[in-house]
């Protein structure tokens, strides 16, 4: 640990780590997308160097997850030599009590989903600021578009009670392009009383890839927090 960084910058560091040290030699790892994985995906890169690891393959869930990993020296598989994925280690925005979340932030809950879905244990790290009682209450729920729909889907989710806006790029010009060359939506709910049924109703609108809403697929919730002004780690 750095004793420059930033305390949100440690919870998140300490809980990334703390997810790298349940991975287990002879496994393949699914490897999650943020700045919070970042820190799995290096933890587990370490322990890989030092010789604690061995024979660990990472499938990715992004372009991010493949630089990283080959920065850290995790050998990449994809999901058609994977035919089991013993963990997933991945980020999320907002998680409720019954551990449902929403994703993709960094636009890359489309192939999150996929990976983290295929996992016998899905891992989720977060800092404590991504705890709420309901799901979309902090955050604009992201849904990936097919460029060709945006203007239909943009109507049907507003007739659908939500208030969508098209993800727009920072330092580039025009909207947000996904690793899959699609669009995103974010969606502005008061608050989402039915993850798993709207996360079915989004999911059915034609143009629609997919939605960040997880409804029951998190199997832990390691949170990252401050408790009398020190770092700890905690499972909810
Ligand atoms: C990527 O699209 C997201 O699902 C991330 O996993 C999520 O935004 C969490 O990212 P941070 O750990 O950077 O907050």
């Amino acid at each position: 640990m750095s004793a420059a960084m930033d305390p949100v910058t440690l919870m998140k560091q300490m809980v990334g780590y703390a997810a790298a040290d349940r991975v287990q030699s002879n496994s393949v790892v699914g490897l999650g997308t943020g700045s919070t994985t970042a820190f799995a995906i290096e933890g587990i890169g370490k322990r890989l160097q030092s010789g604690e690891l061995v024979n660990v393959k990472g499938v990715p869930t992004s372009f991010q997850a493949i630089v990283l990993a080959r920065q850290f020296g995790i050998p990449l598989i994809g999901l058609d030599e994977a035919d089991h994925i013993a963990v997933a280690i991945d980020g999320a925005d907002e998680v409720d009590p019954q551990k449902n979340l929403i994703k993709g932030g960094g636009a890359a809950h489309t192939q999150e989903k996929i990976v983290d879905c295929l996992a016998d244990l899905f891992i989720v790290v977060v800092d404590s600021s991504k705890i709420v009682q309901k799901l979309g209450s902090t955050f604009l729920l992201p849904v990936e578009v097919l460029p060709m729909a945006v203007v239909p889907v943009m109507r049907q989710i507003e007739k659908l009670g939500g208030k969508p806006v098209l993800r727009m790029g920072a330092k580039k010009a025009g909207p947000v392009v996904t690793d899959n060359g699609n669009l995103v939506i974010d969606v502005k709910y008061e608050a989402i009383e039915d993850p798993l049924a709207l996360e079915k109703t989004l999911n059915n609108i034609p143009g629609v890839l997919e939605n960040g809403i997880f409804a029951g697929v998190t199997d832990v919730v390691l949170i990252g927090e401050i408790v009398d002004g020190k770092p700890i780690v905690r499972e909810m």
